[in-house]
Formats: C-alpha cells, structure tokens, sequence
C-alpha cells in the first residue's frame, strides 16, 4: 500500500484524523503557535498527560492521547531552531518526521497531519523544511508501511503553494522519489 500524500489550508486542532503531530518544545509542556493551539484545543488533560512524559529531546517525539481534539492521538515532536543550517539542523528537523512516523506505525495509526515543524518561531526556512518533510515523509511511509494518509496541514496559503508545488513534483516523477537538497 502507498501512503498519499496531501496538503491542505487548515488550522491541524480541527482535523479529524488517528493523530496530529505537535510542533512542542522539549519541555513538553506547552508554548505558542500550534502547540498552544493545541494545548488550548485539548485542554487541560493533555497537559497533565505530558507532565508524566519526562520531556523529549529535540529530534524525537512522544505520543499522547488527543483528549477533546477530534484527532484520536497526538504525537509531539521537538524540531530544532535554526541557528544558519550547519548545526545540524537538517538531520533533527528529518528524524522528528521519521520518529512521528515510526510511532503511528506502532500504535496502529492510519492517518496523520504535521504542521510545518521549527517554520514558526524556531525560524527554519520554509522551502527547505517543506522538502525535507515530504522527501522524509515519502521515503519513511515506503518503508514502513501501515500509513495510509498524511497531510501536510499549512497555516497559510504562502506555505500551502510550497508544498502543493513539491507533492505535485513528486507525484509528477515516475520513480517516486525526490531528494533533499
Ligand atoms: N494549525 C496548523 N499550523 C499552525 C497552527 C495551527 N493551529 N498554528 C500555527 N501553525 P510554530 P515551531 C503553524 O511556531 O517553529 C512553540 O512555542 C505556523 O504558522 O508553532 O516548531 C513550541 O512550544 C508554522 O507554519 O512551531 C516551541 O517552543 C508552524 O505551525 C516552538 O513554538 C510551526 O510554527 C516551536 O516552534
């Protein structure tokens, strides 16, 4: 089974799918942007869940249950901040779209929605994180197996346009596989 891939213009706490992925802080207890949306749309149930998880380091991610979301499960991941791009900011940004991957495979997890990881307050560029979401969201999904969808949730039309422009390509290519830059 291939996994499709998708974008779309919506704010991630309304989407009723297995799991929506964070954008969390190592901390794990809440912040701005997407993490206190969702902290916000859950309540305060999820913040005692994530007071148990003994916080995560940046690059992997815990799972949690999706209280009053309409999302079953949530699953944070930590991205790191950009710091210029040679703090191995690439490698981080991939495992966190790996690791949220490998845990919904665990958990049985069938649809999945990220938001666009470390593009808000942690200031990675948005092209470069977009191709590495879907180039590590393609290549993670082929291996594993078990995902059915995943959607690439964007809080803007500037960002839906990058990442319908790169599913587009990947859908356009016949082998299937686009590379990272
Ligand atoms: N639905 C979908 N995407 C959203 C939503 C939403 N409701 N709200 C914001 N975004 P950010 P980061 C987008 O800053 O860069 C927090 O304080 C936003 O437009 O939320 O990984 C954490 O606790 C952007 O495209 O996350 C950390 O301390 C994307 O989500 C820190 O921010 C990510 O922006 C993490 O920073």
């Amino acid at each position: 089974m291939t996994t499709l891939l998708r974008a779309l213009h919506a704010d991630i706490t309304t989407l009723a799918v297995d799991a929506i992925v964070n954008a969390a802080n190592s901390s794990l207890l809440g912040g701005g942007g997407v993490d206190g949306a969702i902290h916000h749309a859950a309540g305060r149930d999820l913040l005692r869940e994530c007071q148990g998880l003994g916080g995560c380091e940046t690059g992997d991610a815990k799972l949690t249950k999706g209280y009053q979301l309409q999302a079953g499960c949530i699953i944070h991941a930590v991205g790191p901040v950009w710091h210029g791009g040679d703090r191995g900011e690439p490698e981080l940004l991939a495992s966190c779209y790996r690791r949220a991957i490998e845990i919904a495979a665990a958990n049985a997890l069938r649809t999945l929605a990220f938001p666009s990881i470390s593009t808000g307050i942690y200031g990675y560029p948005i092209e470069q994180a977009a191709e590495l979401a879907v180039a590590t969201v393609q290549a993670t999904t082929g291996t594993l197996g078990g995902i059915e969808e995943v959607i690439f949730c964007c809080f803007s039309s500037g960002d839906l346009q990058i990442y319908e422009q790169l599913l587009a390509a990947l859908y356009a290519d016949p082998t299937g596989v686009i590379s990272p830059r």
